[in-house]
């Protein structure tokens, strides 16, 4: 992620960098040259034909054979010049659009703002893409909340990621290094902070990367540890027995709604959790104080999420813990690709069961 010194383009990273970049300097000369001589010839004609007296000019004669041939050329060469580019486009985007069938799968989910990714054989990173070189990569993506793009300029590249249902894009990375992601769909105050890096890395590289990603037990597992070494658990009783009274106990927490201090209620979600270890005054849950610590800076999205997915695997969806605190609520809990905007319902257990759901769609 080292910062590059500056470049026009961004590096040309993919199997089909090299055509867009053909087709954009193609455009970008023919708008120059005729941008160039239009300048020149309103110069050139406003100083040659200026009024120098009072005569009056002749007519043009609209009929002439000469002034017919002018305007068709000046017609018909634009024309060929700009069915260039369409023609030229429309391959481009034929080829973009339609994914090799025995690509390899990655699936992208949007987030305000992050971008989590699973690899088909399990691997998860956020706002990292490890990827090996010369294989023909496809990503099915899809937005946990509004609008985003997963743009990878290097590649060329880039498909809108929206709620509710799956887009793909492919790319084949052909050359090795690290790229900047991007999101090019503004989707929130802090879209431009929704960025990423893809890994492109050699075969035997990416196999190795693979192989140790699995060795650090599930998102949930690593969850519980970063919940452990920073202490959570010296307040949050995160057992069933284990009520320490000062805050909430998160078990079978997950999922329901509790009623808050200023006599409002909420939900119990990913983002009211990572926003209660992030910001902890905002909601705080009636019945206790306004004593927690914020853990910004402490955890990464990476590490936050990670302690999400362990507050969500304590239950009370997840079957372990189960019966536990009572919670009188609806919990509409449906792993849905059809929400609208907002807090979709994670209710779903812990990690496995969203994957499936994922894979299970398509
Ligand atoms: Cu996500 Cu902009």
């Amino acid at each position: 992620m080292g910062e590059k010194s500056f470049q026009l383009f961004p590096d040309a990273a993919s199997s089909i960098a090299g055509s867009v970049d053909g087709l954009y300097a193609y455009m970008v000369l023919v708008s120059a040259f005729f941008s160039l001589l239009i300048a020149v010839l309103v110069v050139y004609f406003a100083i040659k034909y200026r009024r120098k007296d009072d005569s009056v000019p002749a007519p043009v004669d609209e009929h002439s054979i000469g002034g017919m041939i002018l305007e068709i050329v000046w017609s018909v060469i634009p024309l060929g010049l700009s069915l260039v580019m369409f023609a030229w486009g429309a391959s481009i985007f034929f080829t973009e659009s339609k994914p090799p069938a025995d690509a390899m799968e990655v699936f992208v989910t949007g987030k305000q703002w992050m971008w989590k990714i699973q690899h088909n054989e399990g691997a998860r990173e956020i706002n990292e893409l490890h990827i090996p070189i010369n294989r023909d990569i496809r990503l099915t993506m899809t937005s946990e909340d509004v609008i985003h793009d997963f743009y990878v300029p290097a590649f060329r590249t880039k498909a809108d990621v929206l709620p509710g249902r799956y887009t793909t894009e492919w790319f084949r990375p052909t050359q090795l290094g690290e790229y900047h992601i991007f999101c090019a769909e503004y989707c929130g105050t802090k879209h431009s902070g929704m960025i990423g890096t893809v890994y492109v890395m050699s075969e035997p590289d990416y196999n190795k990367w693979l192989a140790s990603g699995s060795g650090e037990g599930s998102m949930a597992e690593q969850g519980q540890a970063l919940f452990n070494q920073l202490g959570c658990g010296n307040c949050h009783g995160s057992s069933i027995n284990k009520n320490l009274g000062r805050c909430p106990n998160l078990v079978g927490i997950f999922g329901t709604t509790v009623d808050l201090k200023d006599g409002s209620r909420t939900r119990v979600d990913e983002s009211y959790i990572r926003e209660s270890i992030l910001y902890p005054q905002a909601k705080i849950v009636a019945g206790y104080d306004d004593i927690m610590p914020t853990f910004k800076g402490l955890l990464t999205e990476d590490g936050l999420l990670k302690v999400v997915e362990y507050i969500r695997s304590l239950g009370p969806k997840n079957g372990a813990p189960a019966s536990v605190p009572p919670s009188p609520t609806e919990t509409t809990a449906t792993e849905s690709t059809t929400q609208p905007m907002g807090n979709a319902p994670q209710a779903g257990p812990g990690t496995q069961p969203r994957t499936g759901a994922k894979t299970g769609n398509r």
